[in-house]
Parts: structure tokens; sequence; C-alpha cells
């Protein structure tokens, strides 16, 4: 039996491999994939031959994760719940998709992941495996009564490596648990499930500041950014044509200086049980809400808010892990349509924590300052007088209501 492991090289995985290896009697091929999460990825290759994996591949998939994941959800727009830009949801189905890939190159019959069995990941990795290879086997030990009695905490498993002459970094535990990529890091569990505990209390500065500085450690100058959309998504920052991947970079930089995208949420989990999560997402913000700006300008009004309506829907089929499925792709293809004309450029201010809108052109800009102008309009597209008959008869039921219903309707 061959196997397929999601590997980090972090006390988990290492245990997750060594005991899958020896419980199934199978051969274990690692897979760690590299999607911007700046890990100490050298020496993974002997790590994990030394932990008993017969083979291990570490894959950059960055340049895929930036364009084919992260840029196609920013054109729709996705925030699951109002606040959370879906950083560790969107890389789920990459990283499963390469797993099954890598499983078929191998000729292995299953997968195996280190998701625990409250969480959405396992939910996320799985569907997609449900998608994209029907067939394959999913092993996930956090749901096996054997293992999770075996291994209570993380005293047992240190034990276990020690016996076992596994390479582990005696790194201290953080109190909480954090997944960091491209797109951002979030950090849950532990400190945090007191939904009342204050992370952005400046003594925690050392703990929540990956990616971006707490607003009061950002500097005392704004900054002003340029970011040039091509059918929505962006080409260039400050004039510097560049692909998505740098565009991610270059976002996060400027983003994490200026401590913009961080978030603080309690939100709903698809397994049913809410909880708190704490995110930065430097970059992501900027390009969401620089996204937004240049639809302003260039998008229909009924093509907005029908794929407005469609965000909440988009952005819960990613959260829960759908990104494979015909409905995500059908709504994709609507995204995509609308997304035509959204091209030119913006400019965003950043300033401690803050991203404020400064400015945005574009050569299929619907704004017709003659058509809005206060002053008088040469082109005469608009009559006032016609907004007479316009409300009027959208008056109309409400006052036919109004006499049927009379003075209830005033409460
Ligand atoms: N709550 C977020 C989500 O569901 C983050 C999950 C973090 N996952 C992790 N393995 N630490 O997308
Ligand atoms: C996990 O449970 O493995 C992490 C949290 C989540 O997936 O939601």
């Amino acid at each position: 039996k061959k196997i397929v492991l999601a590997y980090s090289g972090g006390l988990d995985t290492s245990v997750l491999l060594s005991w899958i290896k020896e419980t199934y009697d199978a051969e274990v091929i690692a897979f760690c994939a590299n999607i911007g999460q700046d890990d100490e990825l050298k020496g993974l290759n002997a790590k994990a031959k030394k932990t008993g994996a017969s083979k291990i591949y570490v894959d950059d998939l960055q340049e895929e994760f930036a364009k084919d994941f992260i840029f196609p959800m920013m054109q729709a727009g996705a925030i699951y719940e109002g606040q959370y830009f879906l950083g560790t949801s969107i890389a789920r189905p990459l990283i499963a998709k390469r797993m099954v890939e890598i499983a078929k190159a191998e000729g292995a019959t299953a997968i195996g992941h280190g998701a625990t069995g409250k969480g959405n990941d396992q939910v996320r990795f799985e569907l997609t495996a449900a998608a994209l290879a029907p067939e394959i086997e999913i092993i996930a030990p956090w749901r096996d009564e054997r293992f999770r009695t075996q291994f209570p905490g993380r005293v047992e498993m240190i034990k276990y490596c020690e016996d076992k002459g596994i390479p582990i970094q005696a790194s201290a535990k953080k109190p909480f648990s954090m997944d960091r990529n491209l797109l951002h890091i979030s950090y849950e569990a532990g400190i945090l499930e007191d939904p009342w505990f204050n992370a952005g209390d400046v003594k925690y500065r050392e703990y929540f500041t990956t990616l971006s500085v707490f607003p009061e450690d950002a500097p005392d100058k704004s900054e002003y950014v340029v970011l040039d959309f091509d059918k929505g998504n962006c080409v260039a920052v400050n004039s510097k044509p560049m692909g998505p991947l740098q565009v991610m970079k270059t976002l996060n930089k400027l983003g994490g200086k200026h401590g913009v995208g961080r978030v603080d949420m309690v939100e709903n989990r698809f397994v049913g049980m809410k909880s708190r999560g704490v995110y930065e997402t430097p970059g992501g913000a900027i390009l969401h809400f620089a996204h937004r700006q240049i639809e302003s300008l260039t998008m229909d009004r009924e093509v907005m808010h029908l794929r407005d309506g469609l965000v909440p829907e988009y952005a819960k089929l990613v959260y829960n892990g759908f990104w494979y499925a015909p409905e995500r792709l059908a709504l994709q293809a609507l995204v995509t349509e609308s997304q035509k004309n959204v091209s030119g450029t913006v400019r965003v201010k950043l300033y401690k924590g803050g991203i404020h809108a400064a400015g945005r052109q574009s050569q299929f800009s619907m704004y017709n300052p003659h058509i809005a102008t206060m002053e008088a309009d040469p082109t005469k597209a608009y009559n006032q007088d016609d907004a007479t008959g316009f409300i009027r008869l959208n008056g109309l039921r409400l006052r036919v209501n109004s006499q049927v219903n009379g003075a209830k309707n005033l409460g």
C-alpha cells in the first residue's frame, strides 16, 4: 500500500508519517506544498527520509496559487461572513489537487492529512479529493480513536519521536495554532479561544504580527499605492508590471508595513461550531479594496448588484471546500463575464491600519460627469422632468399598499 501524506516537517506531521507507516504497514510518500508559508524547507528531504518516508515531494506552487486560486477569488470579491478573506480556505483545494496528482503518478491508493476532526480543513481536503479522484481513500488519523488515544498531547508526541529517532525541532509551543501562506496567516485556538481576549492589545505585538505591524507601530506618514487592473486582475503595482505572485508579495510588504488587513472575528465553521480567528491579510485586503474601486467605475449597476448578491454564496463555497464543485465553476463563469471591462487604475492611501480610496480612472469608465453633474448638461442625456413620472410609477404600489393596509405601515 502506498499513501501520500501532507507533510510539513513539524511535530504533528512527523508523528503522523511514522504512525501511518506503522499502522497501515504502508509506504509513505511525503508531500510538502510551498504556497508561500516561508517555512524552512531546506533539510526537509533528509528529515522526511529519517522519519520513514520512501520519497518526498517539495513543490513550489506559489505561482499557481496566486494565479489560479487567489486571483479568481479576488475577481469574485469573495469575503466570508463580511470579514474573512479566506486565506486558508482557498489554499486547501490546491494542496489536495497536487496530492491527488502525486498519488496517481506514484500509484498510491490513499492520501493522508493531519487536519483535526473538528475543523474545516478536513472537509476541504476531502471534498477536493472526492471531486478530482473519487476512488481515492482518505486517511485522517485525528479521526482515528487509536491515534487520539496514543497521543493525547504534545508530550506523548515528543516522547514517541525520541523513541523512534525522529528528528524534531525543540521549538517552544506557541499558545495558539497558525497557518500561513501567500495570502494570509491565521491564528486560532489556545489563548484565542476566549472571544473576549484582546489580541490587538499592543502587549501581544510579538505574537500576531507575522505579516503586518499593529496600527500603533505603523509609520506616521501615509503611503500611496497605485494598482493597474486588467479584467479584474491586478497586473501592475506602482506602474511596475508584474504577475500574480509578485503582486501578492509586493502588496503584502506594503500593506504589512502600514498594518492593514488585520481581522479578529468569530466565524461559523462548516462542521457547525463557532470558532474565533485572528488573521493578517495585508496584500489581500488592499487587492479586495482596490478591486471594488475599479469596479465602481466600470461595472454596470445591475451586473454589480447581481454579482454582489452572489458574494456570500461564492465565499461560502470556498469556505466549505466546494472549489471544484459545479456550482462554484458556474459562479466563476458569471464572475469572469462580469469582469470584462474591469480594467483601469486605482490609487489608494495606506495609513495606520486603514486603506483609503484616493482615485480611480479607466478607459471603460461608465461614470459620465456630464450626466452626473449638478451644472447644466450640454449633452441633454438626462431630463430632470422624466424623474417625476419615474417616481410616480415607482410609488404607485406603495400608495396602493398604504390604502389597503392603512396606518399599520407607520408602525
Ligand atoms: N478558520 C480558518 C478557516 O477555516 C483558518 C483555519 C486554519 N487552519 C489551520 N490548520 N490552522 O479557513
Ligand atoms: C483543524 O481543525 O485541523 C484546523 C482548523 C480548521 O480546519 O478549521
